[in-house]
C-alpha cells in the first residue's frame, strides 16, 4: 500500500491505472475511521480494481464556530486500517498541498442544501463540493462511496456528478448500526447511560414511519406529527426537526407519490444525532 501525500504522485498513479483499464473505487474521509468508513473501504474493495482512500480534514467545510481544530486525528491507526482493508494508496495531503493559494473559483450549492443540517451549517456543502471536485480530478475514481448516515451530503454529491457530468459512479452505503438499531457514529459515546439506552428510539420512529405509509398512510404531515409522539413518548431527547422531502432532489412534498427522505436529529445533552430512511411509496425502504 502507498501512502502518498503529493498531487503529483496520486495523478500519476491513478493515471497510469485509468490506461491499464483498472476500476478506481475511492473512499473520501476526514480520517479518524469508525466503523462506518470500514464499511465503504469493504464495499470499495469487492467492486473494483484498486481502492483510493483519501484522508483531509477540509476547512472549508467547517464554519467560523465550528470544531475544525479539535477534529480527532489519528493517522497511523487510519493507515492501518486502512491496510487492513485492502486499500491500494491511501491519499493524505496537507492543507497547503489542497489548497496552496486563494481559489478562483466558489461553487455554490444552489438547491439541497437550505434543509436538514444544511440549514444550520451555511457554507458547508459547498466546502464539500470544492474538496471533491478536486479530490475526483487527483483520484480519477470510477466510483465513490458514501454513507446513507449523511444523505444530504449524498444528495448534495448526486447533483455534483450530474451537473459537471464527472465520470463517476456513486455508491450509497447503508447506515451502519448497533445491535440496537441506533446509528453508529462517533458521537454516540457522548450518551449518559440512560440516553444511550433511550437513542435507539430515533431508529425505531423511523420504522414506525415506514409501517405507516406501508399502512397507506400518504400525508407527510400525520406521518412527522406521528414519530413526533412516538419520540417525545420514548426520549428526553429535545427533537431539532422531522422532514420528510423527495429524495435526492430534497424538496417538500404534499404526498408521499415517489421516493422520499424522512430525517431527523435529536439533541442530547453532548450529542446531536441525526438519522433517516428513503423510502418508495410502498413504504420499503430503499437501503437498508
Ligand atoms: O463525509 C466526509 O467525511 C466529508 O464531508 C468528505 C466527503 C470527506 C469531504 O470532505
Amino acid at each position: 500500500m502507498n501512502v502518498f501525500d503529493s498531487i503529483a504522485q496520486v495523478q500519476e498513479q491513478t493515471t497510469k491505472w485509468v490506461r491499464e483499464g483498472k476500476t478506481i473505487g475511492f473512499v473520501p474521509t476526514m480520517g479518524y475511521l469508525h466503523e462506518g468508513h470500514e464499511r465503504l473501504m469493504e464495499e470499495a474493495r469487492k467492486e473494483n480494481d484498486k481502492v483510493i482512500l483519501s484522508i483531509f480534514v477540509n476547512p472549508l467545510q467547517f464554519g467560523e464556530n465550528e470544531d475544525l481544530d479539535q477534529y480527532p486525528r489519528d493517522h497511523d491507526h487510519d493507515v492501518s486500517v486502512a491496510e487492513k482493508y485492502g486499500v491500494d494508496l491511501v491519499f493524505l495531503p496537507t492543507e497547503d498541498t489542497m489548497y496552496p493559494a486563494p481559489l478562483t473559483l466558489n461553487i455554490s450549492v444552489v438547491r439541497r442544501a437550505d434543509v436538514l443540517c444544511g440549514r444550520s451549517r451555511p457554507g458547508h456543502f459547498e466546502g464539500v463540493v470544492t474538496v471533491l471536485t478536486k479530490l475526483f480530478n487527483i483520484c480519477q475514481p470510477t466510483r465513490a462511496y458514501f454513507g446513507m448516515k449523511d444523505a444530504q451530503q449524498v444528495a448534495v454529491v448526486d447533483g455534483l456528478i450530474q451537473d459537471f457530468n464527472f465520470p463517476v459512479q456513486l455508491v450509497r452505503v447503508p447506515t451502519v448500526r448497533e445491535a440496537d438499531g441506533l446509528a453508529k457514529s462517533s458521537r454516540n459515546v457522548n450518551l449518559s447511560h440512560s440516553e444511550r439506552e433511550e437513542a435507539p428510539s430515533i431508529q425505531a420512529a423511523l420504522s414506525h414511519a415506514t409501517d405507516l405509509v406501508r399502512k397507506g398512510e400518504r400525508n407527510p404531515e400525520e406521518i412527522i406529527q406521528s414519530v413526533r409522539e412516538f419520540l417525545d413518548s420514548r426520549t428526553r431527547g429535545k427533537i431539532d426537526y422531522i422532514e420528510l422531502l423527495s429524495y435526492p432532489e430534497l424538496e417538500p412534498v404534499h404526498s408521499i407519490d415517489q421516493t422520499v427522505i424522512l430525517a431527523v436529529a435529536v439533541y442530547y445533552e453532548k450529542a446531536r444525532l441525526i438519522d433517516n430512511v428513503v423510502m418508495g411509496k410502498d413504504g420499503v425502504s430503499e437501503l437498508r
